[in-house]
């Protein structure tokens, strides 16, 4: 069995991971913009081209090769239609088709696919294709907005009030700069306040198999201060749900995806395949819809990955087949931790260029590698997230200190947020909720 998989990062190398270790041994090609070495030691071979979204490299590629599907781990290359150029060489993919892939690359597709259908779960927001208008109702919305812009930018896109935005003249500023730089629209929407998870889920057009809730931390520094990252780590719980959150919350979260994948079926004509992965919030009024995602999370999949039991390649055919109700997809029932080690000045002025030392890992800990670079033997940071190192464990505790003994056998420039999974985080998490709770009318 032969399987394609696009992408190179440390997301890219737990995906490649859980499928090497398939009972159906398959062989894997991998399509890359630079070389991953974690990636590389599991390939039969390894392309490493210019972009991820050059279609004539990758027709080479895919002509060669002849694969049985495709995995597509990042963003770009999807919303670009990666998938609908594959299934035209023949080639199924476990990664949604352009058309149904808008729930991610078009945030005003998804608040209004949710609105049309009476989906619950969107604040109050508005569509702007210029700027008349977006005044009146930043006055409406009063201090807490948000501003997106509506296609992927690079997780540039979206400015919170009070974290990034001090007034309504700079939420305006931030919107000529969206409408002025290519994008076509901004979502300006009602600002939430509570704690957000990330539940994913395999698709296969009409079931969703749910994975563990995972909790991603995006801010560079301990206690969620500092710039924002692509994700400096993230924890999953033995339940496979998060510490401060209640089973109706989660039902609520699963019930929008749901409804939010018969609805894209509906709204498209076809059928998202892959993995749909909804960033929620859960607030005082309820779970909230914050995006979605049509592809794995980075760092998320590298909790999940690692204790997924059924065999992942069956996961990935169910999803082509449409038959994942017929499937048990099983976790271990374990906790995880994952934290990014990451250059020095990151993510404004990373360390790159410099040296890992990078020891043995003690048992329970997965070493994931992400943007490094090899250069004679050595590992090299770069100017992005060097390594993902997880612990496994029978608490997020446990989890949490076998992923810092991981951690500790890496020597070099680097640093990471020692406060992810920490109980006085968690404990932190769980008294905003009740105290939230507490407010609900
Ligand atoms: P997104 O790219 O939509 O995930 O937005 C990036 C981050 O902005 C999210 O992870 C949230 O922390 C924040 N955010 C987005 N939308 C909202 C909202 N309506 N209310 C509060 N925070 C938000
Ligand atoms: N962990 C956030 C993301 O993958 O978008």
């Amino acid at each position: 069995m032969k399987i394609l998989l696009v992408g190179n990062g440390g997301r890219e190398h737990a995906i490649a991971e859980a499928l090497i270790r398939s009972s159906h041994k398959p062989d894997l090609y991998v399509f890359a913009n630079k070389v991953n070495p974690g990636i590389k030691a599991l390939s039969k071979r390894y392309y490493a081209g210019t972009d991820l979204s050059d279609f004539e490299e990758l027709k080479h590629f895919v002509d060669e090769v002849r694969p049985d599907f495709a995995f597509v781990g990042p963003d770009n290359p999807i919303a670009d239609g990666i998938v609908d150029l594959l299934e035209s060489f023949g080639v199924p993919s476990v990664a949604p088709a352009q058309a149904p892939a808008r729930l991610e690359s078009s945030k005003y597709f998804t608040r209004e696919l949710l609105e049309k259908h009476f989906i619950p779960g969107n604040p109050r927001f508005r569509q702007f294709d210029s700027e008349g208008g977006v005044m009146s109702f930043l006055q409406e919305l009063g201090d807490d907005y948000v501003v997106k812009a509506d296609g992927l930018a690079f997780g540039k896109g979206v400015k919170v009030s009070g974290d990034h935005l001090r007034n309504h003249e700079e939420a305006l500023k931030f919107v000529r700069e969206c409408l002025g730089g290519g994008q076509s629209s901004v979502v300006i929407e009602e600002k939430l306040y509570g704690v957000e998870f990330s539940l994913m889920a395999f698709a296969d057009g009409r079931h969703l198999a749910f994975m563990p809730v995972v909790q991603d931390h995006k801010r560079a520094y301990e206690g969620d201060e500092g710039p924002n990252t692509g994700g400096m780590g993230s924890y999953s719980d033995v339940n496979h749900s998060m510490p401060f959150l209640t089973d109706q919350e989660l039902d609520q979260a699963k019930q929008i995806s749901q409804a939010v994948l018969l609805a894209v079926r509906e709204e498209t004509g076809q059928e998202f395949k892959g993995i749909l992965y909804g960033g929620f919030m859960a607030c005082r009024d309820g779970v909230k819809l914050i995006e979605y995602n049509a592809r794995f999370g980075d760092p998320e999949a590298m909790n999940v990955l690692p204790i997924l039991e059924t065999d992942f390649v069956e996961v990935c055919q169910a999803v082509i087949k449409g038959t994942l109700d017929e499937l048990e997809v099983r976790f271990a029932p374990k906790a995880t931790v994952c934290l990014y080690v990451v250059p020095e000045g990151y993510p404004d002025d990373s360390m790159a260029h410099e040296p890992l030392e990078i020891g043995e890992m003690p048992d329970g800990v997965q070493l994931f590698y992400s943007s490094v670079n090899e250069e004679g033997g050595e590992i090299m940071t770069s100017g992005s997230r060097s390594l993902g190192i997880v612990g496994i464990g029978d608490s997020i505790e446990e989890a949490r200190l076998r992923a810092v003994d991981g951690v500790d056998q890496v020597k070099g420039k680097i640093f990471y947020r020692k406060d992810i999974g920490s109980l006085d985080l968690l404990n932190k998490r769980i008294q905003m909720m009740e105290k939230l709770r507490a407010a609900r009318l």
